[in-house]
């Protein structure tokens, strides 16, 4: 005998799905797209199509809905610069960024050289960004190999979009670093392990930590390899006052901090430079040149007291920017809170005269999603569309019906995440 619950269970596809919920998405620097009642069909980890509840369930019919109508849907956040050994730091020591690298950082990523320790950090670490709605990170692991292996097996673990660099440093006082030639073994040895590992999810960035730790042979060997490997770079830039000093002392032959970049061949499309707070106007028009990225860290540049971006003025200049959480110096796992850090340094500046203009949460949030997938030229995330990836994130919202009131309560919410899909598999659920 059939009754009706059978005969809808034989022709239910049981891998496609349609999600229904409130919709916000990125469009551009000003506008988000905003469907009250929106269906997303889904078949495993691919987006098929979205729209209207309505109209998708028609081009749809006879497949499994998610009833998700009480909560907001947004694409996954996007992380674009943090520390994974650095993680236990959060409020340790605070001060200026040298002493703080040189006293606290330096002997805690050492301890990164034990795998089962890097292995527990690195999945605690993922997990919590993931509860925050994060689907894709940009990570410095430390310098250690071994380590830098056992934090990318957690990055599989944990399911997390990962780009994972160890940290390259050849110069500073103590023994934390490493000759050029090891620096350039360990990269070309985490390569093929991330190769071997078959699975997508995982992306080696080349990862040199800064001018102060690298010297300028580094620095072309990075460069090479970038080329060769056609890779993503990471790396810091003008954060700091006395940082700027050291820098100048350690490299008398470049015009300034920037320009050490520029004649090593590490700027480009494809370079991610982390703070950017004290930049000339030459500087600037290098990093326009190259087409290289800017990443703000507005939390991490208050916590250390390094200054303030101006994210408005870059804006103008129509740099890329995105929006990283920089841990331990940044405070927080949660994109939610860093943008909120983003958009209260830009008030500050704003009131204090330094700024004519206000960034808007839309424009905060668009770096935090579609423009960071640009940055990382990474097509299938940042966006809810036909074809991307099935990375998307559920808040708990007390006002549904409108667009700018959805987006402060996720912003200012201190994370209203219920739920969160990477790849089509469900990794965070209240
Ligand atoms: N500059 C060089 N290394 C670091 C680091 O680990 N954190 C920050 N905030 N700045 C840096
Ligand atoms: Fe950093």
């Amino acid at each position: 005998m059939f009754n009706i619950c059978t005969i809808i269970q034989s022709i239910t596809k049981p891998n496609m799905q349609i999600i229904k919920a409130t919709l916000i998405n990125p469009v551009d620097k000003e506008s988000i797209e905003f469907i009250e009642h929106a269906g997303i069909a889904i078949s495993e980890d691919q987006i098929l199509d979205y729209g209207d509840f309505t109209d998708i369930s028609k081009q749809y019919p006879n497949i499994e809905v998610l009833d998700y109508s009480d909560l907001v849907v947004t694409p996954g956040f996007i992380d674009l610069h943090t520390h994974i050994p650095q993680y236990p730091a959060i409020g340790k020591g605070k001060g200026e960024l040298l002493p703080w690298l040189n006293n606290y950082i330096f002997p805690l990523e050492q301890k990164f050289s034990d795998n089962n320790y890097a292995f527990k950090l690195s999945e605690a670490f993922f997990m919590k960004a993931i509860s925050f709605g994060t689907t894709t990170l940009t990570a410095f692991s430390s310098l250690h190999n071994s380590g830098t292996k056992a934090a990318i097996d957690a990055g599989l673990k944990s399911g997390v979009n990962l780009y994972i660099g160890n940290t390259l440093m050849d110069l500073g006082e103590g023994s934390y670093k490493h000759s050029i030639d090891q620096n350039i073994e360990d990269s070309l040895d985490l390569i093929s392990y991330i190769q071997n590992s078959k699975n997508h999810s995982v992306k080696y960035i080349l990862t040199p930590r800064y001018a102060g730790s690298c010297s300028v042979d580094l620095l072309k060997e990075v460069s090479k390899l970038a080329k060769e490997y056609d890779l993503h770079i990471q790396t810091h830039l003008s954060e700091n006052l006395s940082e700027l000093e050291f820098i100048a002392s350690l490299h008398p032959n470049y015009k300034s901090y920037t320009d050490v970049y520029l004649g090593t061949g590490i700027l480009g499309s494809k370079t991610l430079l982390a703070h950017c707070i004290y930049l000339s106007d030459t500087e600037l028009s290098i990093l326009k040149q190259t087409g290289s990225n800017i990443i703000h860290c507005a939390s991490s540049n208050r916590y250390l007291m390094s200054g303030r971006m101006n994210f408005a003025k870059y804006d103008e200049m129509n740099l890329k920017i995105g929006i990283g959480t920089d841990v331990a110096a940044g405070y927080s796992l949660s994109m939610a809170n860093e943008m909120r850090e983003a958009l209260e340094t830009s008030g500050d500046l704003y009131y204090t005269k330094k700024s004519d203009q206000l960034i808007s949460p839309q424009r905060i949030f668009f770096s935090s999603t579609l423009e960071a997938a640009k940055i990382l030229n990474n097509n299938r995330i940042g966006q809810l569309a036909k074809g991307k990836q099935v990375d998307l994130v559920f808040h708990k919202v007390y006002d549904l019906n409108d667009t700018d009131s959805i987006l402060n309560q996720i912003i200012y919410g201190n994370s209203n995440v219920q739920k969160v899909i990477i790849n089509g598999i469900e990794r965070f659920s209240l």
